[in-house]
């Protein structure tokens, strides 16, 4: 009991004070454990913690640091899925006995302790050292798995019943390669052309634990990536793993498994065991090897293979193949059973290379074989441009067991950039960036721009170097064009860039006729997942005068399917140490004055910074990166001034993170989202608009809009019913609702008009109040006097008229002016007060002269001096809860108290579930509890 109240007061204070964006604190509801798509660690504040982890809770200003409360990340089973919590206990009365009398508690501890006491009971926070990851990351960094129906985890419990490869009818069969670099474990697939791409991937230990998902499509739009639907890989990364999930990808204990069908209704699986080879080091093409079409279709079910190929382009140029297969065995093969190897041209079968290759343990699941034979440059190039086929057949019976595949570019998901800098010190500020990836035939797909160079004057050269060799590989100048972009494909890669593109000595260099180089960058690997899944990068100029001109950036920003941001960002020239800072800027639009949201994303140092908030984006910050304009910003730390900056571009945003809110939505209500943050001013039509202003739209008098919270909330007015005597009803221009056609309203153009909150309204016009933040008031209906600019407003029996539709069912209505959110409107805004016919002026003058007080709302007829009155509420007419006496010329109101009869007969009237008029009563439920709990809370404490 006392650790759960703990636990959830925890919850409270953290959640409640930092995230707007999280309307639940996950502890506290089971579905929403799984955050940012990660079901293996906690987010506690702002801070995500690994599985595992313990930390001394830190709640910020004012709460600060809980010494005595300790919490931890650890694993629920839930069915075959493991989650994360957060748990925290109070340790004190885990505290050691002190041995001496006047034991103390030091600073950031809480135990009390006795000098001298060399053993303390306070824990640490577990810091990992970061070189003892690198040191184990080194030996363990690659791997990979074959998918296919022999090599799927089996699981004996009743949970993967029926075996779901049973609807694999096609015989589809994937591969994956896996890479761990810096805790993330980077993931990519080859999936065979006869699947569609799956729904989702799970990793799962042997024993069936389901240790995380991810989807890989959503509805419709299959895949929203370039890359992946240009080469159809599957691209991804698990990131942060646990230590303990770092160790069962070391022990070979983690399955990849691919999920067909639709959310909860797989149709089939394919998964296969993530295991470590040598020849993945050199990867540069792969294979996926499925059964070949004429083979015997019963004995292969289940079958394929894949194969890591690697080349050497030396004196003597050499492939080296590593094929990891399986059903490719007849029932009686036990021992050191020969396999054939054939690579050959595809459409000439003309045969490159054939070995036979014993196995000598033949293995239902996985079997790996190798091959190294030296190659001609001829077909070393041709191997380069996808047209090799690898098959590999069994000797006894080749043309029943078969498996064959394509050899293409490798499956890892890779893309390689630089920015591109001039070497020197040009003042002429030329710069630019590239990108390149490789499709799965092997042409190269590159895209370069080039900043501030005049293609007309001084057309650029655009040429590949190979670092080593200083040679010019290819040339990529034909498509470059005048907007700065050069985007195209080779189609016919020779081995000669491939083989320092991998390496990472492949520059771009740009020249002119006169100039050799004007700008320069060398090609980096990346793998293609999250940020630099996005369509393209943007361009970081310098912004500041002091920086070298050489310096230069690329930024790539993409917002994920569950509505995260990520971005990566890479600087070339910048000195490494220097303290810089990450901003984002987003603006309705670029006007001058224009409100922006500005988000820090975070403090870096060096030439790169990866990341992802833990806050999800809100929706007015979605809207802005789509449609508004969006800045990225590199700042001094200790300056703040704006060291390289870039507009950013073409973010898609997924159509699950989209607004809900729409302008179309003429008839819903906007009132309910609480989600929004604050941001200031709100934009509308063109216009901004101050925090709790209100305003008429300028397309449609009906419509009336308020600024709350940087968010604009509009509603429509319909117009109350008018009866004319003459059955004529006119509009008058700017109004919403029709008023009856009179000589007066025809004819006369300068006739005196009501004024309310900014309004004017036609004499004998009606309509509803606007309220802040609820809306239209159809409650209440407020009337331009026939004769005088004076507006009366009456309130109307809810259940007479149609008006309560803010009222919840049964219960206390949410516009009851005495709940807290009510913005009483001032009254002095509401009527014109000059004009009157002189007799009742001089009336009125009198009264006031005689001590009396001003009427607000009817100026004409003062309050004599003396008199007791209820003031007059717009929105509810007379307000009876209110008294005020007039006494020589000032008003003295007095509110009337809740008494405890009152209180006691509205308990009565909720307990018995009865609608609630607070008005009625003059009291609010609120005061009376809060009347309740001052007087009995003497009683409890004394
Ligand atoms: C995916 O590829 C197909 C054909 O190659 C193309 O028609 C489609 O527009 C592409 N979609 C995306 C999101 O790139
Ligand atoms: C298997 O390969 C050997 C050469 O290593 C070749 O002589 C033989 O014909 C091949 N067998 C089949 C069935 O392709
Ligand atoms: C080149 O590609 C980029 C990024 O996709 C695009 O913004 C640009 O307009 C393209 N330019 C040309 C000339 O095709
Ligand atoms: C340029 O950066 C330096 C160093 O941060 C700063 O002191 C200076 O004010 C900046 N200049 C401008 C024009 O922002
Ligand atoms: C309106 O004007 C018409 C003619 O101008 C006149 O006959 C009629 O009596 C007027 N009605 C009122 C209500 O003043």
């Amino acid at each position: 009991m006392h650790f759960e109240n703990c636990l959830i007061f925890l919850v409270l204070v953290s959640f409640g004070g930092s995230s707007h964006a999280r309307n639940k604190a996950p502890l506290l509801d089971e579905d929403s454990v799984k955050t940012r798509n990660k079901a293996a660690e906690c987010v506690f504040g702002k801070q995500v913690r690994e599985l595992g982890s313990t930390w001394i809770p830190d709640l910020g200003v004012p709460i600060g640091v809980l010494y005595c409360m300790r919490c931890e990340c650890v694993a629920f089973q839930k069915k075959r899925r493991i989650v994360a919590r957060v748990q925290c206990h109070n340790i004190k009365k885990e505290c050691p006995e002190p041995t001496c009398d006047e034991p103390v508690v030091l600073p950031g501890q809480c135990c009390k302790t006795c000098p001298g006491d060399s053993q303390n009971f306070d824990v640490q926070q577990d810091i990992v050292p970061q070189n003892l990851f690198e040191e184990e990351e080194r030996s363990n960094k690659h791997y990979a798995a074959l998918l296919t129906g022999r090599s799927s985890l089996t699981l004996k419990n009743e949970f993967m019943k029926p075996t779901a490869t049973d609807w694999n009818k096609n015989n589809a069969v994937a591969t994956g390669r896996f890479t761990l670099h810096k805790k993330n474990l980077y993931y990519s697939f080859y999936v065979s052309e006869k699947a569609a791409r799956p729904h989702s991937l799970q990793f799962v230990k042997s024993n069936g634990d389901i240790l995380e998902e991810f989807k890989l499509s959503y509805g419709s739009s299959l895949v929203n990536s370039v890359y992946q639907n240009a080469t159809r890989k599957v691209c991804g990364v698990w990131k942060r793993l646990a230590k303990d999930y770092r160790r069962y990808l070391k022990q070979e204990d983690l399955y990849a498994v691919l999920v067909w069908g639709v959310k909860d209704q797989a149709e089939f699986t394919l998964s296969g065991r993530l295991m470590k080879y040598v020849a993945l080091e050199s990867e540069w093409f792969s294979s996926l090897l499925e059964p070949e079409p004429d083979t015997d279709s019963l004995a292969m079910t289940g079958a394929g293979g894949t194969a890591i190929v690697s080349t050497s382009t030396s004196v003597t140029p050499s492939i080296h193949l590593a094929i990891i297969f399986n059903g490719l065995f007849t029932s009686s093969e036990t021992r050191d059973v020969p396999i054939n190897v054939t690579l050959s041209l595809d459409e000439k079968k003309q045969v490159i290379l054939q070995e036979t290759i014993h196995v000598p343990n033949p293995a239902r699941d996985v079997n790996v074989i190798d091959i190294s034979s030296p190659l001609t440059s001829a077909h070393l190039r041709l191997l380069t441009r996808g047209r090799l086929v690898l098959s590999v057949s069994s000797v006894s019976k080749p043309d029943a067991l078969k498996l064959s595949g394509n050899v293409i570019t490798k499956t890892s998901c890779e893309l390689f950039q630089t920015a591109l800098a001039s070497p020197g010190s040009a003042p002429d500020g030329i710069n630019g960036m590239a990108w390149f990836y490789l499709n799965n035939d092997g042409s190269l797909v590159y895209n370069i721009q080039i900043d501030k160079l005049s293609a007309k004057e001084n057309p650029p050269i655009i040429r590949l170097i190979d670092v080593k060799t200083k040679k010019n590989t290819e040339d990529l100048t034909p498509y470059f064009q005048n907007d700065g972009w050069a985007n195209g494909t080779l189609d016919k890669l020779s081995p000669k860039v491939l083989e320092p593109l991998y390496s990472g000595d492949l520059t771009i260099n740009v020249g002119t006729a006169s100039e050799n180089t004007l700008v320069k960058g060398r090609l980096v690997a990346k793998p293609v997942t999250d940020a630099r899944d996005s369509p393209a990068p943007v361009l970081l100029k310098r912004e500041n005068s002091s920086l070298p001109a050489s310096v230069v950036g690329l930024a790539w920003i993409s917002v994920d399917l569950d509505c995260y941001i990520h971005y990566d960002v890479s600087v070339n020239g910048m000195s490494g140490d220097r303290k810089l800072e990450l901003w984002m800027e987003l603006y309705p639009l670029i006007a001058p004055g224009a409100p922006f949201i500005n988000k820090h994303l975070e403090d870096f140092q060096g030439n790169a910074v990866e990341g992802s908030p833990v806050e999800i984006l809100t929706k007015e910050e979605l809207t802005r990166l789509e449609n508004g304009a969006s800045f990225i910003k590199i700042k001094d730390q200790e300056t703040k001034a704006v060291l390289l900056m870039a507009i950013i571009t073409k973010v898609s945003i997924p159509p699950t993170c989209r607004s809900s809110y729409s302008a179309n939505d003429n008839n819903v209500r906007q009132f309910d989202h609480p989600e929004i943050i604050s941001t200031g001013e709100c934009f509308f039509e063109e216009k901004f608009y101050q925090e709790e202003t209100s305003w008429v739209s300028s397309k449609n008098p009906c419509q009336m809009c308020f600024c709350q919270n940087g968010i604009t909330k509009c509603d429509f007015m319909p117009c109350p019913d008018i009866d004319c005597p003459n059955g004529k009803k006119i509009h008058v221009e700017g109004e919403c609702c029709p008023v009856c056609s009179t000589n007066a309203t025809i004819s006369e153009n300068n006739i005196q008009k009501c004024i309310f909150n900014g309004r004017s309204y036609s004499p004998g016009s009606k309509f509803h109040p606007f309220l802040i933040p609820s809306g239209f008031d159809l409650c209440t209906e407020c009337t331009c006097d026939l004769n005088y600019p004076e507006i009366k407003c009456m309130r109307l029996n809810e259940h007479e008229k149609n008006c309560c539709k803010n009222c919840k069912k049964g219960g206390i209505n949410d516009n009851d002016p005495l709940s807290d959110d009510f913005v009483p409107v001032d009254m002095t805004k509401f009527a014109k007060k000059d004009q009157y016919v002189k007799k009742e002026e001089s009336l009125a003058h009198k009264i006031l002269s005689e001590g009396g007080c001003k009427n607000t709302y009817n100026p004409k007829k003062p309050f004599a001096n003396g008199s007791e009155y209820h003031p007059f509420i717009d929105s509810l007419g007379e307000y009876k809860c209110v008294t005020c006496k007039c006494q020589n010329g000032e008003q003295l109101c007095k509110r009337q108290h809740c008494s405890v009869n009152t209180c006691k007969k509205m308990f009565e009237l909720k307990r018995r579930k009865e609608k609630i008029i607070s008005s009625d009563f003059c009291c609010s439920l609120k005061d009376c509890r809060n009347k309740l709990r001052h007087k009995r809370r003497p009683q409890v404490t004394s």
